[in-house]
């Protein structure tokens, strides 16, 4: 399956990505934790993405597409990905298009999940990940289950990210109502968008993209037959 989840900042890409990549078998692909991974390298993509990020505006399109080209091509995604974060603007999505078609390839599910920025900053706000083995974790929503220790490698270091302050959080909104929502209607006329609510608890959203997905096979293994 090849998907993209789209959906502001907090609305529960990265979580529910996660998710998706140990029950579907595929692989995520965060243009996100790309992105943070070659800031900390000191990488030139990193250092001239850092301050942008920081800002809470968007990388170039050119900067984003050649990273995103590669990575697709990568043999982890050969049975499939999902697309954490990208495309976020309409060039993004031409661009994605003409990759996949000479991949030939087909996206089967834009996956939109719908949420009311009122929430989005708490969310935001009370974030963070383990140090060690990248797990994430909420102040108040899906706290550690030991205070100050990771569940799952029981690492005592979390960190934040540095985009996550109050102030950030609304540029990053502004960014996506302006530049990233105008994708929907491209991806609602191709028959691929699927909107779920994202205001649930993290489990019920779960649920619910499970039974998207489930309907979209059976529908394709009807065609298939
Ligand atoms: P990126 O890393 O993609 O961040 P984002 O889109 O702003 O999204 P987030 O990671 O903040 O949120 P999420 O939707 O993944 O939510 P999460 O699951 O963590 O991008 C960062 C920056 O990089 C951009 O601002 C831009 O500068 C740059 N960039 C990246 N891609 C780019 C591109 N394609 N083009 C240009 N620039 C690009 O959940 C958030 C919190 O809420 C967590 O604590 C979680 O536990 C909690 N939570 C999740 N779901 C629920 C729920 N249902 N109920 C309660 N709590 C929940």
């Amino acid at each position: 399956m090849n998907l993209i989840l789209l959906g502001p900042p907090g609305a529960g890409k990265g979580t529910q990505a996660k998710r998706l990549e140990q029950s579907q078998g595929v692989a995520q692909v965060s243009t996100g934790d790309m992105l943070r991974a070659e800031v900390a390298a000191g990488t030139q993509i990193g250092n001239r993405a850092k301050a942008i990020m920081e800002s809470g505006e968007l990388v170039p399109d050119d900067l984003i597409v050649s990273m995103l080209s590669v990575r697709v091509r990568a043999a982890d995604c050969a049975r499939g990905f999902i697309l954490d974060g990208f495309p976020r603007t309409v060039p993004q999505a031409e661009a994605l298009d003409s990759m996949l078609a000479s991949m030939g390839i087909t996206l089967d599910a834009v996956i939109e999940l719908r949420v009311n920025d009122a929430a989005l900053v708490d969310r935001i706000a009370g974030r963070f990940t383990c140090a060690k083995c990248g797990t994430g974790y909420h102040d108040s929503f899906h706290p550690t289950k030991l205070d100050g220790v990771c569940d799952v490698c029981q690492s005592h270091d979390f960190v934040r990210r540095a985009d996550d302050r109050r102030e950030t959080v609304a540029a990053r909104l502004q960014a996506y109502h302006s530049q990233t929502a105008p994708i929907l209607p491209h991806y609602r006329a191709l028959s691929r968008l699927h909107s779920v609510n994202g205001m649930a608890d993290i489990d019920t959203v779960t649920a619910d993209i499970q039974a998207v997905l489930a309907r979209l096979q059976t529908r394709q293994s009807i065609t298939a037959n």
